[in-house]
């Protein structure tokens, strides 16, 4: 199944509070995107790459995917203002030889190949497949700083990316989203407000999302320690 890769790094990393762009801030002496370059580069079934930048981060981002070894036919974009506006511009500029079409977060450096080809060889028998993990800690909803109850974390999962869906598919929901305004934080979502099915595949807590100071720390010591820290 040939299959695009979309690896959205448009955002600003506001919460992270660095002076530079998320994808563009350094993890174990390279910058995140190049660690989610180099996995993309090791996919067989990727047959090109769409990368969103923040405005004017177009030529890193080339030189990045260079560095990360990526030769296959490459487009790089200016995002959008929202992470679903990123993805849609990116979905646009995907082949349309593409069957499957995979979205990764830059924020997530560690993913590892073999959860992208697991996500994209689900897409043969659903709409879309995500790496995810079940919830282990008990959960509480909170009033105010008071518990107001305990919520059963029996059934919940947390989602992650990689995502993968059918190409097809991805676009007619982003079009219905755009059309219809909904606003979503991850592709799944989109897919199941339109009625697909939408499978899990077990990612792990390593495929950790870096948003804030203490996120990037645990990756330091992730990528230092060897442990599933490098592609
Ligand atoms: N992203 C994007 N375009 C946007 C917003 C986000 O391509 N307009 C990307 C980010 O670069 C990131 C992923 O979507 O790889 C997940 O977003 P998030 O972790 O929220 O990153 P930021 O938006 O950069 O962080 P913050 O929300 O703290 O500003
Ligand atoms: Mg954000």
């Amino acid at each position: 199944m040939r299959c695009s890769a979309i690896i959205v790094a448009a955002g600003s990393g506001v919460r992270l509070g660095r002076d530079a762009p998320k994808a563009f801030i350094e993890l174990a002496g390279e910058p995140l995107l190049r660690y989610s370059l180099r996995t993309v580069a090791a996919l067989e079934r990727v047959a090109e790459a769409i990368v969103t930048v923040p405005a004017a981060m177009e030529r890193r981002a080339r030189e990045e995917a260079r560095r990360a070894g990526l030769d296959i036919p490459l487009k790089i974009t200016a995002g959008g203002s929202e992470r679903q506006d990123s993805v849609r511009i990116a979905l646009a500029l995907s082949g349309a030889e593409s069957e499957a079409v995979v979205v990764h977060d830059a924020a997530r450096p560690f993913a590892p190949p073999a959860l992208f080809d697991a996500c994209i060889d689900a897409t043969r028998h659903t709409e879309g497949a995500i790496a995810a993990v079940a919830v282990a800690d008990t959960l509480k909803r909170v009033d105010g700083n008071l518990i107001a109850a305990t919520v059963s974390r029996e059934g919940l999962w947390q989602a992650q990316t990689p995502q993968a869906f059918r190409r097809a598919a991805l676009i007619a929901a982003h079009e219905r989203a755009a059309r219809e305004r909904w606003a979503a934080t991850d592709d799944a979502d989109l897919i199941e407000r339109c009625g697909g099915h939408v499978a899990i595949v077990t990612g792990s807590l390593r495929n950790l999302k870096i948003t804030t100071p203490a996120d990037l720390e645990l990756a330091e010591a992730i990528a230092k320690s060897g442990v599933g820290g490098r592609p």
